[in-house]
């Protein structure tokens, strides 16, 4: 599947927020709660990772993230956020193209759209 997102992806969050405010932040963020404690969880299309960095200030460890991004520019500026001591696995694949055998708790697709 063709990418898209690696052209904007240094400006896709400003120019996100100026088309759409910030309603797909806020809800996206609202959901965040309902992920249990420990567990496993699968994001696909998470652009350049912030929700990383909001994930991280509800549990500063001990979730098990599987990151899969079909833009390798939303992947590299994914890995640069903080996610202290989160098990966080990137995976550059369209999600179509990704196979695991791991059981996930959780899986986010927060706005995946091309
Ligand atoms: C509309 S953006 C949303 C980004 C982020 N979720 C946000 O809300 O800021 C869609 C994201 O999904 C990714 N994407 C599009 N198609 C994909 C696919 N088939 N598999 C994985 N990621 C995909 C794009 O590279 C882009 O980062």
């Amino acid at each position: 599947m063709n990418n898209n997102y690696d052209k904007i992806a240094n400006h896709y969050d400003t120019l996100s927020r100026l088309v759409f405010f910030k309603s797909q932040v806020n809800a996206q963020v609202n959901q965040l709660q309902y992920i249990p404690k420990d567990s496993s969880v699968l994001i696909a299309g998470g652009g350049t990772g912030w929700i990383l960095e909001e994930i991280t200030k509800i549990y500063p460890s001990g979730l098990k993230i599987v990151y899969v991004e079909i833009s390798a520019k939303m992947i590299a500026l994914s890995q640069k956020r903080e996610f202290k001591n989160n098990q966080v696995k990137f995976v550059n694949l369209g999600i179509e193209d990704f196979s695991t055998d791991t059981v996930f708790d959780v899986v986010l697709t927060p706005f995946l759209f091309r």
